[in-house]
C-alpha cells in the first residue's frame, strides 16, 4: 500500500527546511529571462576584444550545456527522494528541476542577443567534459537502481556541494569580475545574478539532504568530506583547461579564482560540519543558510 505523507497524522511538515525551500522557489524562482533587458548587451559584445570574446564566449558554452545537463541528470534525484518517502523534498525538488530549464533558456537568449550561432561544443575541454559527460551523469544515474544512504550522498556531493556549490560559484565570479569594471554587458550580469539566487537554493537543498544523512547514519560525514576533497583536482583541472596565461583577456588573474574555489570548498565543508551531533529533529528545524 502506498505510504500518503500528505494526509498521514502528521502532514506535510511545513516547518522543515525541504518546505522553507519550496516556499521561497515559488517567491524567488518565478523570474523570467525573457523580461531581462538586453538592449544594450549586443553592442558590449560587438566592442570586446577577439580574445575577451573566445574567453566569454567559453565560459557561457560551458554554462550553457552545463544546465543542460544538470537539467538531465536532476531526474533521477527526484526518483531517489520520491522512492525514499521524503515528499517535501519531493515538493521542493520539482522547482528545482524548472529552474535548472530556465538556466539553459536565459543562456540561449544570451546567444541569440549576441548574435552567436555555431556549435559550441568544440569548445569544452577534456577537463569539462569529465565532470559532465562522465561523473555527474554515471553518479546521478546510479539513482535509478540504488538509493542507498552513500549512493544518495555521492549525488549530492558531486552535484550540489562541488557542481554547483564550487565551479558554479567560481563561474559566477568570473562573470562579475571579467564585465563589472567594465562595466559590459548588463543584461548577461543581471541573469547570472537570478541564477546566483536560484542556484543558492539548490546548494542549500544539498547541504540539507546531505545533513539528514549524517544524522541518520554515523559514517557519513567523514565519506562526504573525504570525497568532497577528492574531486578539487577535477575543479583546479577544470579551471586549468582555459587558461591562456597567469591573467585571462579581462585582466582577471587565474590564481585569484582558484583562490575563490578554495575558500567555497572551505565554506561547504564548514557548513556541512554543523551538522556534527544534531539529531534529525533538529536539522528539519535548521534555518535555511545562504553562503
Ligand atoms: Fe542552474
Ligand atoms: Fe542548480
Amino acid at each position: 500500500m502506498r505510504h500518503y505523507v500528505s494526509t498521514s497524522e502528521e502532514g506535510i511538515n511545513r516547518e522543515s527546511l525541504p518546505f522553507k525551500l519550496y516556499e521561497k522557489a515559488k517567491k524567488f524562482g518565478t523570474w523570467d529571462p525573457r523580461n531581462i533587458d538586453f538592449s544594450k548587451d549586443k553592442a558590449d559584445w560587438e566592442s570586446l576584444t577577439k580574445e575577451q570574446q573566445t574567453s566569454l564566449l567559453t565560459l557561457i558554452s560551458f554554462f550553457y550545456s552545463a544546465e543542460e545537463a544538470v537539467t538531465n541528470d536532476i531526474l533521477p534525484m527526484i526518483y531517489a527522494i520520491s522512492k525514499t518517502g521524503h515528499f517535501e523534498e519531493e515538493m521542493y525538488l520539482t522547482t528545482f528541476l524548472f529552474e535548472e530549464a530556465k538556466h539553459a533558456d536565459f543562456f540561449s537568449l544570451v546567444l541569440q542577443t549576441i548574435g552567436v550561432r555555431r556549435e559550441l561544443n568544440s569548445l569544452h575541454t577534456p577537463a569539462y567534459r569529465k565532470l559532465f559527460d562522465e561523473l555527474l551523469p554515471e553518479t546521478m544515474g546510479r539513482l535509478m537502481v540504488d538509493q542507498s544512504p552513500k549512493a544518495i550522498a555521492d549525488a549530492a556531493v558531486v552535484y550540489n556541494m562541488f557542481a554547483e556549490g564550487i565551479l558554479a560559484e567560481s563561474g559566477y565570479w568570473t562573470f562579475y569580475e571579467n564585465l563589472k569594471n567594465i562595466n559590459k554587458m548588463p543584461g548577461l550580469l543581471e541573469g547570472i545574478t537570478n541564477i546566483k539566487r536560484d542556484e543558492s537554493r539548490h546548494i542549500g537543498f544539498g547541504t540539507f539532504l546531505l545533513q539528514r544523512l549524517m544524522s541518520e547514519y554515523s559514517d557519513i560525514l567523514d565519506y562526504v568530506l573525504n570525497k568532497l576533497q577528492g574531486l578539487m583536482p577535477l575543479a583546479l583541472e577544470i579551471s586549468n583547461s582555459t587558461r591562456t596565461g597567469d591573467v585571462n583577456p579581462f585582466g582577471v588573474a587565474v590564481a585569484d579564482n582558484q583562490a575563490f574555489m578554495h575558500k567555497q570548498l572551505n565554506a561547504r565543508i564548514e557548513v556541512l560540519k554543523r551538522a556534527k551531533g544534531k539529531t534529525l529533529e533538529d536539522i528539519y528545524k535548521m534555518d535555511v543558510v545562504f553562503e
